[in-house]
């Protein structure tokens, strides 16, 4: 098992070039399946969760070989159409694939991906969505058995809920379907304009993607393209918090600040100087944190649910109170006991965490137990006093590529051990 090992108390200071962002990278490996021609995608961050969607690919009879931050795959052929389960384990955002699929193969088998870290992760939405577009599922020991035997036919769907999931889910099989198909209500994220314009790079025709409104109008054939992954805005966000925690200064490269406009705000209001100029995005922490106005979780453009954690972590040390309202997931404060174990001021009662600043947070052994909330505290042992270990780095892993390179090389003293 591995554990990072931080000695707190270092201020941040340089330049970090931002990786790019997993979740438009994995929505594109899954939309790489709808492609007959050669897709090469840049700036693909190394993650497990994106060597996870490699093997995936592989296991469909495509070929896709990761080297150098790019993946390059070819879906000429795609043999298989189901996705084991131990894959469908390994990365639980899998169940993009099942659009991808039935549009590329009229048929998909993949197992029910069920609750995970962040508490139940349903799909209603996704399969209401794809039943409106001709597709048949029947549900066995878990096991999802799709198929559409009349082809796949444009709709008109209106979700529920702005859910990120379902609307790629849903540009994906009706990139190659028959007809047109319209997204009422449709998730805004960036990683949705991404995986827009990839898909367009390789002959869709899609619009309004970015909006509530997205329309597909089905084509016979996607081709390969050469596309760049965006920068990823969660990444970002938590070198910010960085620097806000350590009280220090670093200038993020590849960065976009258009993506944070939630975001950013919050840090300034922090008391941090943020100045954004073309890729790049300069914080200086130098002055003491100051509590924020109340920060509610929201689908984007408001304030995201990945960034909850981080921010979280540098506020344990802003004077005075904050207040964080989570909407989006029901159980997305594992991360807390853990920065109280480390001196923090946090209760919690439902969706809201009352926070109140603290002069010093203490090295201790913590635990993480989903992507972000690692994160926070690997934030949080930055600043303490003394030595903190976080176990469990495999969840930092799912997101963060080389986390404790990035942070030593602006002055962090963090090392990796397997225990
Ligand atoms: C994606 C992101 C995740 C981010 C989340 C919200 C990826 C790989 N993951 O997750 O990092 O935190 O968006 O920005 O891109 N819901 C239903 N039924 C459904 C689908 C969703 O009830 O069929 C609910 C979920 O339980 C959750 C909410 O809708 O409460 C948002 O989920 P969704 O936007 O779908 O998130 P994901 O796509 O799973």
């Amino acid at each position: 098992m591995q554990k990072l090992v931080i000695r707190g108390e270092k201020r941040l200071n340089g330049e970090i070039t931002v990786q790019g962002a997993k979740n438009s990278a994995l929505a594109l490996l899954a939309g790489c399946t709808l492609c007959s021609g050669e897709v090469l995608l840049k700036n693909c961050p190394a993650l497990s969760d994106v060597f996870a969607a490699c093997r995936i690919l592989n296991r469909l009879g495509c070929k896709s070989r990761y080297y150098d931050n790019c993946v390059q795959v070819n879906a000429g052929a795609v043999s298989e159409c189901a996705v084991p389960e131990d894959l469908m384990r390994e990365m639980r955002s899998s169940i993009v694939f099942l659009g991808a699929v039935l549009g590329r193969k009229g048929q998909c088998e993949l197992s029910y991906p069920g609750g995970c870290e962040l508490g139940p992760r349903p799909i209603d939405m996704h399969l209401s969505a794809l039943e409106q577009m001709g597709v048949r599922i029947n549900e066995e020991y878990g096991v999802l058995c799709c198929e559409c035997p009349y082809g796949l036919h444009g709709a008109k769907i209106s979700l529920g809920f702005p859910s990120v999931g379902a609307t790629e889910n849903i540009m994906l099989a009706a990139a190659l379907a028959k007809g047109e198909t319209v997204i009422h209500n449709a998730a805004r994220e960036p990683e949705i304009t991404d995986l827009g314009n990839f898909l367009n790079c390789c002959g869709a025709r899609i619009s309004g993607h970015g909006t509530s409104t997205v329309v597909i109008s089905g084509v016979e054939k996607l081709h390969g393209c050469e596309y760049e992954v965006m920068p990823d805005r969660i990444v970002s966000a938590t070198f910010m918090a960085a620097a806000a925690i350590t009280g220090g200064e670093l200038d993020l490269r590849n960065a976009r600040a258009c993506d944070l406009e939630a975001v950013i705000p919050v840090f300034e209001q922090m008391g941090c100087q943020v100045f954004t100029y073309d890729a790049r995005i300069y914080i200086n922490a130098k002055r003491p944190l100051k509590a924020v106005r109340t920060i509610r979780t929201l689908p984007y453009p408001g304030f995201p649910t990945d960034a909850q954690a981080v921010v979280m972590a540098a506020l344990t040390k802003a004077k005075g109170t904050s207040v964080i309202i989570e909407n989006i997931f029901s159980s997305r404060y594992r991360h807390v006991d853990e920065l109280v174990r480390m001196g923090a001021d946090i209760k919690t009662e439902g969706k809201v965490a009352v926070i109140e600043g603290v002069k010093k947070l203490y090295g201790a052994r913590v635990r993480a137990s989903d992507l972000r909330g690692g994160a926070a505290l690997v934030l949080a042992g930055l600043a303490a006093q003394g030595e903190t270990e976080v176990e469990k780095v495999c969840y930092i892993d799912r997101g963060y590529d080389n986390i404790e390179k990035c942070l030593r090389e602006v002055g962090a003293d963090i090392c990796r051990k397997t225990s």
